[in-house]
């Protein structure tokens, strides 16, 4: 494939998945010999996974949380209560000031659907939260994806998918408001002699009136660390990734292999591009359940152990609320690309691209639920699993890792013990933790506020006076007169595909010999469709630069070697930094 910029890697994102219920994206596995899954009610047991992520060397947890039940298989919940999937649940957002007092580097992504909050409410619940973990706290925005839920939220049925999302962006364009611009930082005082606890002159109204939320007054809370939470997200339509590539600071995917899910990562980073963010600023983290032991051999039979307590319903009713296919009643054994409806014929063709030598059935689809839900796996010894691990930050170009739990205890346990110290070994993760504590989007990004070029930074206080008033549209940052750049897209003619890639090769080669050149990305888009993502360093140079190189020869070659004419946008963009090793 296309152009890998990393000359050396940097330290993954390792997070872990889980969900305060039993069976998350395991289901069958709370009768696994030592599963601890019932203890979810307990204080104690997310402690305790705390710690043992925190010496695994994880950077985050990150909660899951549904609102509903899932009822699409036969038509009710019978399956999901009966088999444990995702029902009881509590939520997610309880356990985390006790987990953050147990730990001092792990981060707590928690998963909170804005479809059913009030932005001025939420601010103040995450802002204290933010408090109390020092700065160790990130939101999963989730629009909600479940009937069950919006009957049960005072609707008749779910608001349409792109709707939840263009409420989404207002939402986020409120809590921006609260967040950044409400509050100045030397706002409050305490100053004993004058009596003065906060001047109220630094306190800001918001004066927000949009189409979905009104909320003139200012923010409850003084600000936190971050004061915006780290933001993660996991849209997947197309909506729901142009919202991530606006909004999200890491991206969590389900991908099925490394070489598919590149074109998708390349999608994100060209639409975190169009939004003037520099795209590698956006950390994009694969879901992924390992099952390691010693040996290859050992890791072979646990995977049988896991088989055989896997839950055939649970897999279908988990497989039902996820895609709205219901399965029940259907011949276990016929092949699923022999079932009517383009979803299922979407999902079939997935499925192929998992393991195409195999026959895909109902029954062979739960088999493969059972061992970590939609995500990829992979079994063996530490050395087999890094492997694998290496192979997707080079070939899919992921960030890091969402490791999704079989059992616990267990996962984790087994995380740390056999996989951690070969992924220290190879310089994936940092030996040593920093001494100073550092906040969630420190370890991302080296600073706990957001970065500029993230939407979120035009409402800060001081950006807030001007753009207090700003639309949640794609914000135009204005150009400082270091950082400029263009954005390409380039469609092949099928005949022409090879020569178009050797092409972006030679283009390539010319972005690296130039002094002035800052980044310099291609990559494939579908099939045909190719991206360039060039910044360089001074307006002087645009005509000299590589910009100037490939303006004039796409004017020679657009005629033979493309199949429409290139779309070229210039790109003014406020900073562009490299992805700093070590995060
Ligand atoms: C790794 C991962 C984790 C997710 N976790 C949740 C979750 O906890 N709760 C939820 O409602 N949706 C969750 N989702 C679903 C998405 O965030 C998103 O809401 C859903 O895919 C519908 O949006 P879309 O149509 O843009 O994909 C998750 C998706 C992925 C890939």
């Amino acid at each position: 494939m296309l152009i890998d910029q990393r000359a050396t890697r940097p330290h993954i994102f390792l997070s872990a998945f889980d969900m305060h219920c039993v069976v998350h994206q395991n289901p069958g596995m709370w009768r696994y010999p030592g599963d601890q899954t019932h203890n979810y009610k307990d204080i104690e047991y997310w402690i305790e996974l705390a710690r043992v992520l925190e010496q695994g060397g994880f950077d985050a947890l990150f909660i899951a949380d549904v609102l509903g039940f899932y009822d699409v298989y036969g038509g009710n919940r019978d399956a999901a209560l009966r088999t444990a999937a995702q029902a009881p649940v509590g939520d997610p957002l309880m356990t985390i000031a006790a987990m953050s007092a147990a730990t001092t580097h792990l981060s707590f992504g928690a998963t909170v659907s804005l479809t059913y909050e009030l932005p001025y409410k939420f601010a103040k619940t995450m802002t204290t939260l933010d408090h109390l973990t020092k700065g160790r706290v990130a939101w999963n925005i989730v629009t909600s994806y479940q009937q069950s839920a919006a009957v049960n939220l005072g609707l008749d049925t779910q608001i349409a998918h792109d709707e939840r999302y263009n409420m989404a962006d207002e939402f986020m364009e409120v809590c921006y408001k609260l967040w950044e611009g409400s509050w100045e930082d030397d706002a409050v005082r305490r100053d004993v002699e004058t009596g003065l606890y906060t001047d109220p002159s630094k306190v800001h109204d918001i004066r927000h009136a949009g189409k979905y939320y009104k909320v003139p007054g200012a923010h409850l809370c003084e600000p936190s660390p971050q004061r915006t939470p780290f933001l993660f997200q996991a849209g997947a339509s197309a909506r729901g990734r142009k919202f991530a590539a606006r909004h999200a600071e890491a991206v969590f995917l389900i991908g099925t292999n490394p070489k598919d899910t590149r074109t998708v990562v390349d999608q994100y980073r060209m639409l975190a591009a169009e939004q003037g963010r520099d795209p590698r600023s956006l950390k994009i983290i694969i879901m992924l359940t390992p099952i390691v032991a010693e040996t290859d051999a050992a890791a072979q039979e646990k995977l049988a152990l896991i088989k055989s307590r896997a839950q055939v319903d649970a897999a279908l009713a988990l497989w039902g609320g996820w895609t709205g296919i219901d399965l029940s009643g259907a011949d276990p054994d016929k092949p699923l690309d022999q079932f009517q409806g383009d979803g299922i014929r979407a999902f079939s063709d997935m499925l192929t691209r998992v393991d195409s030598e195999l026959v895909w059935t109902p029954r062979r689809l739960a088999e493969w639920l059972c061992v970590g839900g939609m995500s990829a796996s992979c079994v063996g010894s530490p050395r087999t699993i890094v492997d694998h691990l290496e192979e997707w930050l080079d070939v899919a170009d992921v960030d890091g890792f969402n490791i999704a739990r079989v059992t616990n205890y267990g996962t984790f346990e087994d995380f740390r013990d056999l996989i951690t110290p070969e992924l220290r070994r190879r310089g994936l993760i940092p030996e040593d933790r920093p001494a100073r504590p550092q906040t969630a989007r420190e370890r991302v990004y080296g600073q706990s506020r957001l970065r500029d070029d993230h939407p979120g930074a035009a409402f800060k206080v001081g950006a807030a006076q001007a753009s207090a008033r700003r639309s949640a549209g794609p914000v135009t940052l204005r150009t400082s007169p270091r950082n400029v750049g263009l954005l390409v897209t380039l469609k092949a003619k099928p005949e022409t595909k090879e020569q178009l890639e050797t092409w972006l090769h030679d283009m390539q080669q010319f972005a690296e010999d130039e002094a002035g050149t800052i980044t310099w990305y291609a990559f494939q888009i579908d099939d045909l469709t190719y991206g360039i993502y060039d910044t360089f360093l001074s307006h002087e140079g645009r005509e000299d630069h590589i910009h100037g190189q490939i303006v004039k020869s796409l004017r020679t070659l657009q005629h033979e070697m493309l199949e429409s004419p290139p779309d070229i946008r210039p790109l003014d963009l406020l900073s562009v930094k490299s992805f700093a090793p070590g995060h």
